[in-house]
């Protein structure tokens, strides 16, 4: 197969992760006999610097004429500190996911069994726990209108807005992944005290009526699905919730598996998608060759499965990075008093596997 992929290393260790995964990409081509062409843009604080704008339309271009996005990391603490910065290169994720339509996040919460140990979490509590988190991306309080200060300045609103056709594009997927899973979705809301959760609930059970009453289906308020996920996250199989809960509560679920440096993602539209590591641009980490390649991998694993259909190659990245964390070639995140390996290292181990 020939397929163009949109490469978006982005800030902070991205490029370095980003160009792991474009080699293991590029291991599998051959591999497999697929022809991977990539392309590079910008994206986040690096395109503000270059032109002042954080997703620039040239990116935008590149995005919509490929098959696929390959993301890494977005954010520089110099925005980060300056309330007064009027363009933020979180502007550049948020306006690239809402003008490609990328409206389902799917971040699946795999742990390695290998690494139950390192899971601040009891391990008979998180033992066999694998689960989706199915997030809305493109709605709810991170979009809706109005937004801003009072004129006076000492009030300031933001406002919660869904209709049924958006809750019923993403609760399709969900069902549908839950079909592939163990037939299983729970929507996280807060249908006690909010009027767009309960919109969620009645537009979930309809089309779960119509389409999926074979599926089970169940509903779990946020505060008690918060405390679910480190007390018993055997019990989710697909997590299905809108855009800020399913924020937070992916951020809650990586500790799950020890390091959030191993959880990728996908953000899911009508024909596009783009994958990236759920973890964020880690500035620290910046240019020492030493931030864990493996999220971003996965990620281009997920980008082969969901993009291209091609699950045999994804199963080969799967397996080389187990094998990787298996056999202790992993970076210092993971290395705990052993010896580490370099980002450039775990991600050429990865491609000697495949
Ligand atoms: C994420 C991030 C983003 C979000 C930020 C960087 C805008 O936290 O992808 O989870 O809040 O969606
Ligand atoms: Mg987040």
């Amino acid at each position: 197969m020939k397929k163009k992929i949109a490469v978006l290393p982005g800030d902070g260790i991205g490029p370095e992760i980003i160009a792991q995964a474009v080699k293991v990409l590029e291991t599998v081509g051959k591999r497999y006999n697929h022809e991977f062409e990539f392309e590079e843009g910008i994206v986040g604080a690096c395109a503000i610097d270059e032109c002042g704008d954080p997703y620039p339309l040239k990116t935008h271009e590149l995005c919509m004429e490929s098959d696929a996005i390959l993301f890494g990391a977005i954010g520089d603490p110099k925005y980060d500190n300056n309330p007064n910065a009027k363009v933020r290169p979180e502007q550049g994720l948020l306006k690239m996911r809402k003008s490609l339509g990328l409206f389902a996040n799917l971040r699946p919460i795999e742990p390695f069994s290998c690494l139950i140990e390192r899971s601040p979490l009891k391990k008979e509590r998180i033992e066999g726990a694998n689960l989706m988190i199915v997030r809305e991306l493109t709605g709810g309080l991170y979009f809706g209108e109005p937004r801003g200060r009072s004129e006076n300045g000492n009030v300031a609103f933001d406002t919660c807005v869904y209709s049924k056709d958006e809750i019923r594009r993403i609760a399709v997927k969900a069902f549908e992944l839950a079909k592939m899973r163990r037939g299983s979705v729970t929507l996280v809301d807060k249908a006690n005290v909010l009027a767009t959760s309960r919109l969620w609930r009645e537009t979930v059970k309809e089309l779960h009526k119509e389409l999926y009453s074979d599926i089970e289906l169940d509903f779990m308020f946020v505060d008690n699905a918060a405390m679910q996920l480190v007390t018993a996250p055997g019990k989710f199989d697909v997590l299905l919730t809108e855009n800020l809960f399913g924020d937070i509560l992916s951020d809650e679920a990586s500790v799950i598996t020890g390091s959030i440096g191993l959880l990728p993602s996908a953000s899911v539209g009508e024909n596009l998608s783009l994958y990236e590591p759920i973890h964020g641009s880690y500035p620290q980490a910046k240019g020492k060759n030493i931030a864990n390649p493996v999220a971003t991998i996965l990620s281009a694993a997920m980008m082969l499965e969901y993009s291209f259909g091609m699950k045999q190659e994804a199963d080969a990245i799967k397996q080389a990075c187990r094998e990787s964390i298996e056999q202790g070639i992993v970076t210092e995140d993971l290395a705990a008093d052993k010896q580490s390996y370099s980002t450039t290292e775990v991600g050429e181990f990865i491609c000697s596997q495949i």
